[in-house]
């Protein structure tokens, strides 16, 4: 079978089992603080799993993008080395909440596996949870059970908790689970060792192909567990680990996921995969990183500096120095992946081919700025080796080795092999002990303590009611409630069991406003903030009321709400208006909407020109003036709401059922949660105040609405009229101001000109007044006229060339500040040890100034300008 039909096999399989198949949620995570990515199918569902949302289909299973590069589960540094661990990687997975248990859950699995897929049956076993007292649990005998059914008793294996309970992190759902694993060995091998022994134990190819848990718990923050509401089946079977045992391959790179990638690389390369260990790595690690980045940047995250963008960009870089150090590359070569993908994903995970060119042109400037660094960080190697060239211990110290990696983005290896090449060591615990120090320093900064959360209400199953959308008011009770801790500040957050806040998502912010008690109007709190996690909507307020179990009024600040929604619907009318303008590639990439601007990040490769932006911001104002009404739709299924050309946005995670936003079902049609103006025309005015870059291939509009946009207007207009009033008026402003600058650089030239003509005359003057002094000395000591400081230095330096043994000290008074020059000839300050710098200090006393210079030339200025005529006395007595 080819991958495309194992895949397919899977999802019709559980469709004949009455499970609905959905799609792919985005790789990366925006409601759970928890997670940055997807790192198990289950993600999407957690919200069922706890309880926090009712449960409407019982039944699912999918296909889901993972990535596990960070957290609790984090295999990256495997990565390449061996030959079945994954940076992004499919997880086929079926889901029961609160319906079938262990008896189906096995049963399919089994028959899917041996009679769908055919795997031979002596190849596989299972392991069962074996129980663990710690955590106070018994062993999983009613999975062994159903095993037996299907396997010998010695291929019905126990494991221990960290092999069999399996949890999404440190809290959170979670249970004992069941594990298919598969040998893939040849016969020869097998009758050698016995599989048994190798499960579990890191066997590249006796390994672990799916995972059935068996949802029971919630894992508290304190370490508790906690039985939830209904049990649940979670399934993950490793797609790319399937696929290789249903190809007989032994290893998942040579399945025809990644060899039509890694035969692109080897040509590049000009070598072939499987000939050099190295580069095999190499191809490994490139074939596998592309999928993660071109994937994680196709469902919206861009390789940044931080967070889940820092982790996109460290990936990328991983695979760019392999391909730099083992393959010879030092061209860009990531970005011309993305074609292969974008075809070979094409049916499943359309988001790539759709956005094909937008993603290519993401990494491959990635790739030129990290070759650019790479080439910095081999530079500075080079000093490195070459001031140390003579030391007797030929070692890199930690902490270089950890500002390579820091700043260069290096590798500790990467440095010890170059480092190797250049017969130098690392001190590779040095370089530990600065990496350990910084990991405990961003730790500090980041760690926030939850405690868990305080039930007033049974909360388990209730579906919150958001009641924003009619109401900026209505009656509350707190179902829910604990105390986060974060370095600098303590809050709470709070659930409600219906609320008018709107939580923070779809680039709108969470409102704010009061919690008052109905029974003591004293009794009241401030929300300063809404957040969404997953779907629930948290309250955040610094207090928590006196009687948490009392009845509220909850208020939301409306006057913010007004603003944001002119915002929120402005932006709707923006991406339309730059649709029609731009071009249909133009995709949205990022939105902040508050109650000031607005701000769009969307897909397009050059500035736009002035005319564009204007073009943009009328049509936007025509549609505001049509003052259209609002038609909002909830509840239509995602089918329907695309036909009428909705876009979902990639890297959104939409349900089953969407709201539907419409300004003009030919102009603005948008799948949205935002709050929303009732007809355009409230929005008044809009108007883009700034338009830039923010990353490759992605431009920022920000723009403003309302009073906002009337008083930036306003103030525009306001200074404008300033400045022509000050020019008195002018009929042509712009030429009036052109005409000023070019006068004012005529003039500035014509001045020069006269400056020079005379500092010339001042000169011939003073040469005229040297005086010889006890026959060996040339003294000048006049008071001179000169425009600016500059040429009373000119001057002094061009006498000084003209006359031998010369003294000479010049006064100016420029701009009403007295200014000396003390002259000398290098032979003087020789034979007689004069030194200008030390003079001038005496003389500059009589201006009350100051000054300093070299023993032949300085200067001083002052502000005493009576004193400068007994400078010129002081300096000739001197001499
Ligand atoms: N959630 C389980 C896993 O990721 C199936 O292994």
């Amino acid at each position: 079978m080819t991958s495309q039909e194992i895949r397919q096999t899977f999802l019709d399989f559980f469709k004949e089992k009455a499970h609905q198949i959905v799609p792919s949620a985005p790789l990366v995570v925006k409601d759970d603080p928890t997670l940055m990515f997807t790192n198990a199918g289950m993600n999407p569902f957690k919200d069922l799993f706890l309880g926090n949302k009712p449960i409407t289909v019982p039944r699912i299973a999918n296909t889901q993008k993972c990535l596990r590069v960070s957290g609790k589960h984090n295999d990256l540094e495997e990565v390449g080395h061996d030959t079945y661990h994954h940076t992004m990687f499919e997880m086929l997975g079926n889901w029961s909440f609160g319906d079938y248990f262990k008896k189906e859950a096995i049963e399919w699995a089994w028959e899917l596996l041996t009679q769908r897929y055919k795997l031979p049956t002596d190849r596989l076993y299972a392991t069962v949870f074996g129980g663990d007292a710690a955590d106070n649990l018994p062993q999983d005998t009613e999975a062994a059970t159903l095993w037996a059914q299907f396997l010998p008793k010695e291929r019905i294996l126990q494991a221990s908790k960290k092999d069999n309970f399996w949890e999404m992190g440190d809290t959170g759902p979670c249970g004992p689970c069941t594990e298919i694993h598969v040998d893939l060995r040849s016969e020869a091998e097998r009758k050698a060792v016995e599989g048994a022994t190798l499960v579990n134990q890191d066997h590249p190819q006796v390994i672990e192909i799916w995972n059935l848990v068996f949802m029971q718990f919630n894992r508290m923050a304190d370490g508790s567990l906690v039985k939830l509401p209904k049990q649940h089946v979670d399934t993950g079977m490793g797609f790319e680990r399937l696929t290789a045992a249903l190809q007989g391959k032994k290893s998942n790179y040579d399945t025809d996921i990644f060899q039509p990638t890694i035969q692109h690389l080897g040509k590049k390369a000009n070598l072939s995969y499987g000939q050099d260990t190295k580069a095999d790595i190499a191809l490994r690690v490139i074939a596998d990183h592309i999928r993660a980045v071109a994937f994680a940047i196709a469902d919206g995250e861009m390789p940044s500096n931080n967070k889940a963008g820092y982790v996109i960009r460290r990936i990328l870089r991983r695979a760019v120095r392999y391909g730099y150090t083992f393959l010879g590359f030092r061209e860009p070569f990531m970005y011309e992946l993305v074609g292969l993908l974008a075809m070979q994903f094409a049916d499943v995970f359309p988001e790539l081919k759709s956005q094909q060119a937008f993603v290519e042109k993401v990494i491959q400037s990635e790739e030129e700025a990290f070759l650019r660094t790479l080439e910095n960080g081999l530079r500075r190697l080079g000093q490195i080796f070459e001031q140390n060239q003579n030391a007797t211990a030929k070692k890199i110290e930690g902490e270089l080795v950890f500002e390579l990696y820091d700043t260069f983005g290096f590798p500790a290896d990467l440095t010890a092999l170059i480092a190797r090449e250049n017969g130098f060591d690392i001190d590779e615990k040095g370089f530990e002990k600065a990496m350990q120090t910084q990991k405990e320093r961003s730790r500090a900064a980041a760690s926030s303590d939850k405690s868990d959360w305080q039930e007033l209400q049974v909360s388990e199953g209730v579906q919150v009611e958001f009641l924003g959308y009619e109401r900026l008011e209505s009656q509350a009770k707190i179902l829910k409630y604990r105390q986060i801790k974060e370095k600098n500040k303590t809050f709470y957050q709070i659930v409600l069991d219906q609320t008018p806040f709107y939580a923070e998502s779809g680039g709108q912010v969470g409102d704010t406003g009061l919690l008052v008690s109905v029974e003591d109007a004293s009794d009241t709190i401030e929300i300063f903030d809404t957040q969404k996690e997953n779907d629930l909507i948290i309250h955040l307020s610094t207090k928590l009321p006196k009687n948490p179990s009392a009845t509220f009024r909850a208020t939301v600040n409306a006057q913010k709400r007004h603003h944001t929604a002119n915002n929120h619907s402005a932006t709707h009318l923006l991406h339309a208006a730059l649709r029609e303008v731009l071009g249909e590639h133009v995709q949205q990439k990022g939105s902040l909407v508050n109650e000031n601007l607005l701000r769009f990040d969307f897909s397009h490769f050059a500035k736009m020109s002035e005319e564009e932006i204007l073009k943009v911001e009328s049509l936007v104002n025509q549609r505001i003036r049509k003052n259209i009404l609002l038609q909002e739709m909830r509840n239509v299924p995602l089918e329907d709401a695309k036909k009428m050309g909705a876009m979902a946005l990639f890297g959104e995670k939409y349900g089953e059922f969407v709201r539907v936003i419409v300004f003009d079902k030919d102009y603005s049609v948008e799948l949205c949660g935002g709050t929303h103006v009732a007809a355009t025309g409230q929005i008044g005015f809009f108007k883009i105040v700034r338009e830039e870059s923010v990353a490759a291939g992605v431009r920022r509009i920000e723009a403003i609405t309302a009073e906002k946009a009337e008083q930036f207007v306003q103030e525009q207009n306001l200074l404008l009229n300033t400045l022509k009033e000050t020019l008195k008026n002018p009929k042509d402003l712009t030429k009036t101001v052109q005409d000023l600058i070019e006068d004012k650089k005529r003039l500035e030239k014509e001045i020069e000109r006269l400056q020079a003509k005379e500092i010339a005359q001042v000169r011939e003057a003073l040469l005229t007044k040297v005086k010889l002094h006890q026959g060996d000395i040339n003294l000048i000591a006049e008071k001179v006229e000169v425009p600016h400081a500059e040429a009373l230095k000119t001057l002094a330096f061009g006498i000084r060339q003209q006359i031998d043994r010369l003294f000479m000290v010049l006064t100016a008074e420029i701009e009403a500040r007295p200014h000396i020059a003390i002259a000398i000839s290098d032979k003087l300050v020789e034979d007689k040890g004069l030194d200008a710098s030390k003079i001038i200090k005496d003389l500059a006393k009589h201006i009350q100034g100051g000054g300093g210079g070299q023993k032949f030339f300085a200067t001083a200025a002052g502000k005493n300008a009576a004193g400068l005529k007994e400078v010129l006395e002081k300096a000739k007595d001197l001499v």
